[in-house]
């Protein structure tokens, strides 16, 4: 995995930005369209606001889908496709059909059933995201993909629902063979909340995060000065 850091938040969502409208061309040369699963949490925000400003994106051909959602309707201030729907998707051109959300409002296990068949009638037999945006917990979660849970060690499945101890309580998730399998991840860690996180993860001790090894692709972190304290110089 590649480390780069940034001076600033500001520094690393534009390099952001650029990395993700450059893979995206790539996509779309390469296969005709652009996979991407966007990551939820607070952090991405500022990067999904500057995508929506990135003017080389062919959005026609994006095709959106979420790491993780949480279990609740997409006007829930809690709700990973609402808040991307506010800072990107309501401003971008993206087709009919071509997000797919997963129905927070439904029971949890219903609605990762539904999101999985989406997944893989999008992707096909090999699983190949174009991009997947992952954050970084403090505790070293990713995506929905926490400490000692079974998600895990999943291998059949690629999106599963999760029970954990944060409301809200039920997430829906990938797991970690479509992540693995993504040509680009890109892990987004800002802010001294994540130093101990971001060590971790590059130490790759035993946390969910390290877990995130795409065999066939390239996996990147982007951190901040202040997510960054605790690597070495
Ligand atoms: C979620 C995310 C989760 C998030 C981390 C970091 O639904 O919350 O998918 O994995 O990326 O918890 O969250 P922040 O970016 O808000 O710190």
């Amino acid at each position: 995995m590649k480390t780069i850091r940034f001076p600033t938040p500001d520094a690393l969502f534009d390099h952001a930005a650029a990395r993700i409208a450059a893979v995206a061309a790539e996509a779309v040369r390469a296969r005709g369209r652009f996979v991407v699963a966007l990551a939820g949490g607070a952090t991405p925000r500022p990067l999904y606001q500057r995508l929506a400003r990135a003017a080389t994106v062919d959005w026609t051909a994006a095709h959106v889908f979420f790491s993780d959602e949480r279990c609740v309707p997409a006007d829930d201030p809690a709700s990973n496709f609402g808040a991307a729907k506010a800072s990107l998707l309501d401003r971008v051109g993206i087709p009919d059909g071509q997000v797919r959300r997963v129905a927070g409002e439904r029971n949890p296990i219903d609605a990762a059933d539904a999101y999985e068949v989406l997944v893989r009638d999008a992707l096909g037999p090999e699983g190949r995201f174009d991009c997947v945006l992952l954050g970084l917990g403090a505790d070293g979660h990713t995506a929905s993909l926490f400490p000692r849970h079974q998600a895990l060690t999943e291998t059949d499945r690629w999106v599963l629902p999760v029970h954990v101890s944060t409301e809200p309580a039920w997430r829906v998730t990938l797991t970690l063979p479509p992540i693995n399998a993504a040509h680009r991840v890109l892990f987004l860690a800002v802010g001294a909340a994540k130093a101990n996180a971001v060590r971790a993860l590059v130490e790759r001790a035993p946390i969910p995060a390290a877990h995130v090894r795409p065999s066939g692709g390239e996996c990147t972190l982007l951190v901040d000065t202040e997510a960054a304290t605790l690597l070495d110089a």
